[in-house]
């Protein structure tokens, strides 16, 4: 078979990690890919976000299935497109997708299917959003409607920073459409974890539990990231809890899509908060999660390409987990979230005994592999438990002797 992933970042060296044990792989290929990724796949020089170019990619590569790993292409209705031309892909249209490009379209299936997650209410108009504000008082959550990369979530202690983020959003326009629209929802106390599942319509078939480190410092300080690091699986999050997470959140979630017409194939991502009345989603993404992903996929036994074959042709794979822990430690050029240097030379950076890396932001030059994005690495490791893979994953970072012009945090999965 020929394979094309769609994406340049970790979590897509991840998955050609693990496409590129299939024996029955011929060509395996990534556009755009990065440093990594081009160890064992070949690179095409295509943006996530051309389309055409990726449909005339895989007509002339006769490529058998295509797996996309960022949202953007998914809201730009890749599917969709591939499927007009009669090409496999293992994503959600863009009609499904929407769960994740839209925070009121979300909200609003989650109230008509009566899925757990904050009490909420959407508004197109400040005097309104600020009126609620003050009903409700903070602590608050204000939130862009649309995709943000992350920047368009602000979690308020105060009735006066909602109101500024309403005013960011609503009269200065701050993330442009995206924001042209704000949820504002109830403030979640507790703890943080995250469930992916594989779906095709119906048919859910959930990883394990994976939790993410989102703040850039140590002891959760600092600005939220795209994630800093993560583990998995999550000791704190009972078997009966997850039980209910897939059926009462990401089935119901699965079957209230293919009720309103928008069925979902893919990877359906849920952001949950363990409150004291249960899990409750955060939100939702519709594709792998980034970091979740490199430290889900290494302990998951199943050939992967397998799996999505088995899911898209009906037949039921039986999920497989090695019964380890596996953490992941970011590295990021320093300056990330805000502005960083690229092209910071990376010099003696593989392999490392007892741990796994997985690039990033990087790319080969001619004069060697070099950073090119804000989040460079992750360096991760298995352990028979969470404390040991904590310590192989910093032992295997201390051994790549990285320079000062990267940084990373040092309480992944410690606390
Ligand atoms: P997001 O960008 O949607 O992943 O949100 C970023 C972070 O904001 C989440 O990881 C949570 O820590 C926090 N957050 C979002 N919504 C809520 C909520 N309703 N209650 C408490 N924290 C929230
Ligand atoms: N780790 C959160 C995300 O992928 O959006």
């Amino acid at each position: 078979m020929n394979i094309l992933v769609v994406g340049q970042g970790g979590r897509e060296h991840s998955i050609v990690i693990d496409l590129a044990k299939n024996n029955n792989i011929n060509q395996l290929y990534a556009a755009p890919g990065n440093g990594g990724i081009a160890e064992l796949a070949t690179c095409v020089n295509i943006s996530e976000m051309d389309i055409d170019r990726l449909i005339n990619f895989a007509k002339k590569n006769t490529i058998d299935l295509t797996i996309v790993g960022p949202e953007n292409p998914l809201l730009a209705g890749i599917a969709n497109r591939f499927q007009e031309e009669n090409l496999s892909i293992f994503a959600p249209t863009k009609e499904a997708a929407l769960l994740e490009g839209s925070k009121r379209f979300a909200k609003s299936l989650m109230r008509k299917y009566d899925i757990p997650t904050a009490e909420h209410a959407s508004f197109t108009d400040a005097y309104d959003a600020k009126k609620y504000i003050e009903t409700k008082g903070a602590p608050i959550v204000v939130k862009a409607d649309g995709l943000a990369a992350g920047k368009g979530v602000v979690v308020a202690e105060t009735d006066k920073e909602a109101i500024e983020a309403v005013d960011e959003m609503l009269v200065n326009k701050a993330f442009a459409e995206a924001g042209a629209t704000v949820v504002i929802e109830e403030c979640l106390i507790g703890k943080e974890f995250s469930l992916m599942a594989f779906v095709h319509e119906s048919n859910v078939y959930p990883m394990i539990p994976a939790r993410d480190h989102k703040r850039a410092h140590d002891n959760d300080q600092g600005p939220n990231t795209g994630g800093m690091g993560a583990y998995a699986p999550v000791q704190d999050i009972s078997q009966e809890t997850l039980d209910y997470t897939v059926d009462k959140i990401l089935q119901k979630t699965a079957d209230g899509l293919m009720n309103e017409g928008r069925p979902f194939t893919g990877i359906l991502y849920a952001g949950l908060m363990m409150t004291e009345n249960g899990p409750k989603v955060i939100e939702f993404n519709t594709r792998f999660g980034d970091p979740e992903t490199q430290v889900v996929l290494p302990l998951l036994t199943n050939d992967l390409l397998q799996v999505f074959l088995d899911i898209m042709n009906g037949k039921d794979p039986v999920l497989q987990w090695e019964e380890k822990s596996c953490t992941g430690v970011v590295v990021a050029a320093k300056g990330y979230p805000g502005s960083y240097k690229k092209e910071i030379p990376l010099t003696g950076i593989q392999p490392c005994a007892g741990g796994f890396v997985i690039q990033a932001g990087t790319r080969k030059t001619d004069s060697g592999l070099v950073s090119d994005g804000g989040r460079v690495l992750l360096v991760g490791a298995k352990g028979s438990n969470l404390s040991n893979a904590v310590e192989d994953s910093y032992k295997c970072l201390d051994s790549l002797a990285l320079s000062n012009e990267f940084i990373y945090r040092r309480d992944i999965g410690k606390k």
